[in-house]
């Protein structure tokens, strides 16, 4: 693994960015695994100002999404649609027929999950997946556990996620119980994978990350076995690394 240690939350977002305008400029027809939550926005609105700038063209990229609530529309403002919308996808020149997030309305949410997947591996693959991390080292929606799943599935969510992810909520009560996440087998065929975490909350799993062991007890120290992984810390997220 690639471990990159940088000041603070925004050097992070724009040293993410510039791997990302990397994997575009080299490949324009890239296929992008884009990921939610409160760590990549920065890196977003960096990469809209460097396409706004024409540092980097999306007309000709794919995206993909790793995860949606169940039962949250596209239109819903927590939903990881509206999201990707609001914070990237309308303020870019990609096409938005080409951009994908998994459907927490199916009614058959493992096949659903099923279709997802083929549908990424008719695309040729994912070049480039990035990935946030919780508290608990969680990935996408995959929760630490006694297994984990290799494809796209219907999931619960801990305790744990549920708690840190209502403050986008009004109340506890108002967040899902359960989602559609791209799973671990899923996300390790990606070509390379981009992991950016910030903030003291996060040094935990960071350390999990670098301890040289795996377990699916924190789903993150899974892509010890990946070979292409850059890893993008700002110095809190890194204070437990020795
Ligand atoms: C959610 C998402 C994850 C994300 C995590 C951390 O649970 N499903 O993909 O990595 O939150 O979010 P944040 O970046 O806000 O800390």
């Amino acid at each position: 693994m690639r471990l990159i240690v940088v000041k603070d939350y925004d050097e992070m977002s724009k040293a993410a960015a510039k791997e990302m305008a990397a994997v575009v400029n080299s490949n324009p027809k890239a296929i992008l695994g884009l990921a939610t939550g409160g760590t990549p926005e920065g890196m977003y609105k960096e990469l809209i100002r460097m396409n706004k700038a024409g540092e980097i063209d999306f007309k000709d990229v794919t995206s993909v999404n790793l995860d949606e609530y169940v039962g949250l529309g596209g239109d819903h403002p927590q939903s990881y649609r509206y999201f990707m919308n609001n914070h990237l996808l309308d303020h870019i020149n990609i096409d938005k027929s080409r951009t994908f997030v998994p459907n927490g309305l199916a009614e058959d949410v493992n096949e659903e999950g099923r279709k997802y997947d083929q549908m990424i591996d008719d695309l040729g693959g994912i070049d480039m997946q990035l990935l946030g991390v919780g508290t608990n080292g969680h990935i996408a929606f995959n929760e630490p556990d006694g297994e984990l799943v290799a494809g796209t599935h219907l999931t619960g969510l801990t305790k744990s996620t549920i708690e840190s992810n209502s403050r986008y909520f009004d109340s506890e009560d108002d967040v899902p119980k359960t989602a559609v996440t791209m799973g671990l087998g899923q996300i390790m065929k990606s070509k390379k994978i981009l992991l950016i975490a910030s903030g003291e909350n996060k040094a935990e799993a960071m350390k999990e990350l670098f301890s040289g062991k795996i377990s699916t007890s924190c789903p993150v120290t899974m892509l010890q076995m990946h070979k292409d992984v850059t890893v993008i810390l700002d110095e809190a997220a890194a204070s437990l690394l020795k």
